[in-house]
């Protein structure tokens, strides 16, 4: 399948920035969506030099309207042959263990799960009557087991990774392809500001080539670095309560 038209959510953030930067090139019509316009800006500017057409929206998705009426414009004329549902937030614990406000968590729910649903709603039933596309959820490796500071956030990225799973065997034979995409520590601002241990961090460009390579395999569910992987994986295994010792060992704790 040739991928001419990408939505990229989340684009002006580290990893949805470098992504943008990855799929640029002649023949691509790349639809950025972020929150900060000036960001938008350049980085379309950055794209469009190296040869992609580029259309931004500068949107807070928490406002489903908007959200919803945009993807209509979006998919009026065609719909996208890739979607990446990358936006995302994190909140954590705070440094003394206090805990997250319910602001926080309702914030970080609508944005990293309700959002990204309805995103898939508004581009599907195009997908399926067309009988191909390709859509990309961002979990991540915390979706394997709940790291003890910041419990929403694994807790959205798990619900995205089922979400995803169920997705792509539901619409496989239909020619929609699903993805879930799992990195470890990339770095961003939101990687910046999460507590503990940040162990095999990559560059954003390093984690967008790896995602591109895998998205273009198809491959179900795209987690990367190996060793961190590997390590989140046997976690979700082990007996639990092994599990959180080898996570407050590794000082993964409150
Ligand atoms: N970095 C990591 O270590 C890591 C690891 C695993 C998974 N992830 C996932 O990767 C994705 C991208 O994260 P990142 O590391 O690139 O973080 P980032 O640099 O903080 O970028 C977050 C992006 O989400 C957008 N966003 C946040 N809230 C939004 C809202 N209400 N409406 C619209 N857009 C909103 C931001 O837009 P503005 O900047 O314009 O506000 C920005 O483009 C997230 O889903 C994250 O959970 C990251």
């Amino acid at each position: 399948m040739s991928v001419e038209r990408i939505l990229i959510t989340g684009a002006t953030g580290g990893i949805g920035g470098a992504l943008a930067m990855e799929y640029a090139k002649p023949g691509r019509t790349l639809i950025l969506q972020g929150r900060r316009e000036d960001r938008l800006d350049e980085l379309a500017a950055q794209c469009t030099a190296c040869g992609a057409e580029v259309l931004t929206r500068a949107l807070d998705v928490r406002d489903h309207q908007a959200l919803v009426a945009w993807l209509q414009d979006v998919c009026e004329p065609e719909v996208p042959d890739l979607v990446i549902a990358n936006a995302g937030v994190n909140i954590n614990i705070g440094p003394d263990g206090a805990g997250e406000t319910w602001e926080e968590v309702e914030a970080l729910l609508d944005i990293n799960l309700r959002s990204t649903i309805a995103l898939v709603h508004a581009v599907l039933p195009g997908m399926r009557e067309r009988g191909r596309g390709q859509i990309a959820l961002m979990s991540s490796l915390a979706a394997y087991f709940g790291l003890p500071v910041t419990p929403s956030y694994c807790a959205s990225k798990s619900a995205l990774k089922s979400y995803g799973e169920a997705l792509r065997g539901w619409l496989a034979p239909e020619g929609v392809k699903v993805n879930v995409i799992m990195p470890g520590y990339v770095e961003s601002l939101m990687c910046r500001e999460m507590p503990g241990p940040k162990p095999f961090l990559l560059t954003p460009e390093r984690a967008a080539y790896i995602i591109r390579r895998g998205l273009r395999k198809n491959k179900p569910r795209i987690s990367f670095p190996f060793p961190l992987n590997l390590g989140t994986w046997l976690l979700s295994i082990l007996h639990p309560a092994l599990a959180q010792r080898i996570l407050s060992w590794m000082n993964y704790r409150a």
